[in-house]
């Protein structure tokens, strides 16, 4: 997040236009140029399938899934310069003899999520497409760069286990800690990943994603596209990029990358803070929640306030064994992204979160702890990539305490929850940190770019206490062709709910009917 804003578009874009071609031409040009002087491979991607999978992913995936790997350039500016394998994962379509879409790529989130993941759900019985969908596209699950199963981000596990409050970055002595720490966990990923850590901004994802298209030839002519959450960025900097390759494009949970700053922190906090009223109003009316009948929201204020630690007992799963009010509003944010349990994705729902709650009353915060990183876990490799990313898409707008206590007060005098969410923290752990700033958010997508995608479907809850409704307000504002998709509920992402969202995300993927503009499902 950087407060200045960015009027003009970024080089990147602006490039291809003085070479006098359209501009997806000359952008798609401008890389094949630059990069065919280096090295042919990223003319002509090669994509090697290999038979079993490697890591012994056979018997984690669905029968059926295809392993591939494809020779990435580290930095697309000097290709010759590094090079990285990218992970690919398809699952063809069971077609019963028709014809397959093509190919639908998806990017699950985070940042940090991996494709391979969900091909892992799958194999636990967890339905994350409907069978419509798996007899319609090749499923193209991508681990972006740094993620995954390709090359994921390392870091120190126990410097990263020393991570401050965000909320004590606000006092002189708190902020040169944190400062302190954001380098000393930043240069540790340097050291134990190398220089990928400097390149993983979404433009330079976008890039892999059109890498692997090329590679797949015929079988992705266009590119389908299922983003949720942090992936509505990878997909509308792919659209920007590459607008005449956009084929059905989905934008589940969306990220409006105008913002930034304080308004990118406010406008997540206020909507978290809105889905935690939603959560007291549930509290106050179901029995099912362990509060029902008490005075749910003085208890939660209580429980959060400044000063409070209550323990949690880490001898089983490793975690930290003062649990602060902070810690539980920031662990409760995900909790939050389900009402009802999720299994598939493991997302307990909202009876299981005051039940959490109640214990954390009772004295015994375990399950609201933050969990410790461990050397070689995948969970914390995307825990790692998550701001190696963010500091490159976002970094911050605070370079002293006093910045800090600004956006604190402010948080703290509109929120219950102190402003305390997922942009706090990336705003106050890019401080400092060591790789430059390179994707910066603050400006609207290309207007004559963006008019050339074919209609995209936006869609995001309105209580969404991750994405909020406003920035996929946002997105629709900068996108023409777009069309607004409502849920009117709680909960991020609207895909796995399998309601009627889901069903019109299918409509449009499978049949390319789109929902009238501004439609609100209940489901
Ligand atoms: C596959 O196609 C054949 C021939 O059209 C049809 O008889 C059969 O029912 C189809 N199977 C499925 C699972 O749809
Ligand atoms: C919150 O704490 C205050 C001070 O200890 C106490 O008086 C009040 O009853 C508590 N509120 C709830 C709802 O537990
Ligand atoms: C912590 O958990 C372990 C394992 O469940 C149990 O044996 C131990 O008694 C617990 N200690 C406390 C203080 O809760
Ligand atoms: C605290 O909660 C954890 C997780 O639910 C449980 O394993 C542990 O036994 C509890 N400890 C006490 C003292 O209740
Ligand atoms: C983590 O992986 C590295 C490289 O494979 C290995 O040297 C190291 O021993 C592993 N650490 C742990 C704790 O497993
Ligand atoms: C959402 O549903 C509530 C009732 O649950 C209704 O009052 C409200 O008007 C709906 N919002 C929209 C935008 O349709």
């Amino acid at each position: 997040m950087t407060i200045s804003c960015h009027f003009s578009p970024p080089s990147y874009l602006t490039r291809s236009k003085t070479m006098g071609l359209s501009t997806a031409q000359g952008l798609l040009l401008l890389i094949l140029a630059s990069a065919a002087a280096a090295d042919d491979a990223y003319t002509h991607p090669k994509l090697t399938w290999t038979a079993p999978c490697a890591h012994g992913l056979d018997s984690k995936f669905p029968a059926g899934v295809e392993c591939g790997s494809l020779t990435a350039p580290i930095d697309y500016a000097h290709p010759n310069e590094g090079s990285f394998n990218l992970a690919i994962f398809r699952l063809k379509a069971k077609t019963n003899g028709t014809k397959s879409l093509g190919s639908l790529f998806y990017n699950t989130g985070g940042p940090g999520g991996a494709a391979s993941s969900w091909f892992e759900a799958m194999k636990k019985g967890g339905q994350i497409w409907s069978d419509k969908m798996l007899a319609s596209y090749d499923l193209v699950g991508v681990d972006p760069r740094g993620m995954g199963y390709s090359n994921p981000i390392q870091c120190d596990p126990d410097i990263f286990n020393a991570k401050p409050q965000l909320l004590d970055a606000g006092s002189d002595a708190g902020f040169a800690r944190t400062l302190a720490f954001n380098k000393a966990f930043g240069n540790s990923c340097l050291k134990k990943t190398g220089k990928l850590v400097q390149f993983m901004d979404a433009v330079s994802t976008a890039k892999d994603f059109e890498l692997v298209r090329q590679a797949l030839g015929s079988g992705a002519d266009k590119f389908h596209y299922y983003g949720m959450s942090y992936g509505t960025v990878l997909g509308q900097t792919y659209a920007e990029l590459y607008p005449n390759r956009v084929g059905r494009m989905v934008l589940d949970g969306a990220v409006d990358r105008r913002s930034t700053g304080i308004d990118t922190v406010m406008t997540e906090a206020i909507t978290y803070q809105a889905t935690v009223e939603k959560f007291f109003e549930w509290c106050e009316t179901d029995e099912s929640c362990a509060f029902h009948g008490q005075d749910v929201r003085g208890i939660y204020a209580n429980l959060t306030a400044t000063g409070n630690v209550i323990p949690a007992n880490c001898t089983t799963a490793p975690c930290k064994s003062e649990v602060t009010g902070e810690d539980i509003i920031a662990n409760m944010q995900p909790v939050l992204v389900t009402q009802d349990p999720l299994p598939v994705l493991g997302l307990p729902g909202r009876v299981y979160l005051s039940e959490l709650l109640a214990q954390a009353v009772q004295g015994n915060a375990t399950m609201l702890s933050t969990r410790l990183a461990r050397a070689n876990s995948s969970y914390d490799t995307a825990r790692y990539a998550y701001y190696a990313v963010a500091c490159q898409d976002y970094g911050t707008p605070l370079h002293t305490a006093g910045d800090v206590r600004r956006v604190l007060n402010v948080g703290a005098s509109l929120t219950l929850n102190k402003g305390v969410c997922e942009f706090l923290d990336i705003a106050i752990t890019c401080i400092g940190w060591p790789t430059p700033l390179t994707n910066p958010p603050g400006r609207a997508l290309d207007a004559a770019r963006i008019a050339q995608v074919p209609p995209v479907l936006i869609v995001n809850a309105f209580f969404d206490p991750e994405t909020s409704a406003a920035w996929a307000a946002g997105l629709r504002e900068q996108i023409p062709n777009a069309v607004s998709l409502w849920r009117n509920g709680t909960g991020h992402t609207s895909y796995f709910l399998l309601g009627d969202t889901s069903k019109a995300i299918d409509t449009f993927l499978i049949d390319g009917e789109l929902p009238a503009d501004e439609t609100v499902l209940r489901s």
